[in-house]
């Protein structure tokens, strides 16, 4: 945090939201749905990848702003397993600008000391994507800071698929197949993010309330923040401000606050029915 903030101008408005944050209470993993591209586009009469082109600059702003802040990772999703079914022009043109991408971020991962991972099939993404993403991944494996996963031909239920899938080879392998017992732990580990901490904040833009198939597993307990903003407009004060909100919910998971509790809430009471009068139904 105290690097972000050394990096921002004393007074100005991201500075001033940014110092009203709770170092302590930071979110250590946000995954964000990066919509409204073609929106951009069409509300510019803009061909759809000309909103593409447009995404980029937010992912550095997010990628180095997120890094300043010393978060353990960051998770964004850049194409998923359904996009297939795009107009191929488009589909070629996300494959360029990745690339660029790739090739001009190099420099700026390496000075924030970023691991950058793609998850998702990358076996069905063409040679020199794949090519493109192995160097750089290769090249930025030995950072320590922050871990940029670029979701990739991603999706949700693949993911779980792959998961199971890999739980069962690896139990044929070592000949306890029969005694297999499949658990949340053993899931976990068998997922592209296995060994992060699962997102505490999701963030859409585009203002469609929908998952679109987005990390199903690790959201479940994830802080929704959902923004009229379309991708390409969005920038880092957007950013802080998603992350003051994210640390003024009350996180429960499944649990109550203890602001909740009264003196009546002890178990010794909640187990002997009769002290519990239920309305009449
Ligand atoms: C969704 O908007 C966006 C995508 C499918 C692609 C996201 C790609 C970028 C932000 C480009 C840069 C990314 C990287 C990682 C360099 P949409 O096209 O569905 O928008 P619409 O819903 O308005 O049509």
């Amino acid at each position: 945090m105290k690097e972000l903030l050394q990096a921002l101008t004393p007074g100005e408005r991201d500075w001033r939201i940014a110092s009203r944050l709770d170092p302590k209470r930071l979110p250590a993993h946000i995954a964000i749905i990066m919509d409204g591209n073609g929106r951009w586009a069409r509300q510019r009469n803009y061909p759809r990848i000309m909103g593409h082109k447009a995404g980029v600059d937010p992912v550095r702003t997010v990628v180095e702003t997120c890094a300043q802040m010393g978060l353990e990772a960051v998770t964004l999703y850049a194409f998923s397993v359904e996009n297939w079914k795009r107009p191929r022009h488009e589909i070629d043109g996300l494959w360029r600008l990745l690339r660029i991408y790739l090739r001009r971020e190099l420099a700026n991962l390496m000075r924030n000391d970023i691991q950058l991972a793609a998850i998702g099939r990358m076996e069905s993404l063409p040679g020199f994507v794949q090519d493109e993403l192995q160097s750089v991944m290769s090249r930025t494996a030995q950072n320590r800071g922050m871990r940029l996963n670029l979701a990739i031909n991603y999706g949700g239920r693949t993911e779980l698929v792959d998961a199971v899938n890999s739980i069962l080879e690896n139990a044929r392998l070592e000949g306890n197949l029969d005694s297999l017992d499949i658990n949340e732990e053993a899931i976990t580990a068998h997922l592209y993010t296995a060994g992060l901490k699962d997102p505490d904040l999701l963030i859409r833009t585009s203002g469609e309330m929908r998952i679109s198939n987005f990390l199903l597993w690790q959201i479940a307990y994830a802080e929704l923040y959902v923004t009229d903003t379309l991708w390409p407009d969005f920038t880092r004060t957007e950013l802080l401000e998603a992350i003051f909100e994210y640390q003024n919910r009350d996180r429960r998971f499944g649990g109550i606050t203890r602001a909740c509790a009264s003196p009546a809430d002890t178990a010794s009471l909640l187990l002997e029915e009769e002290a519990i009068e239920l309305p009449l139904a």
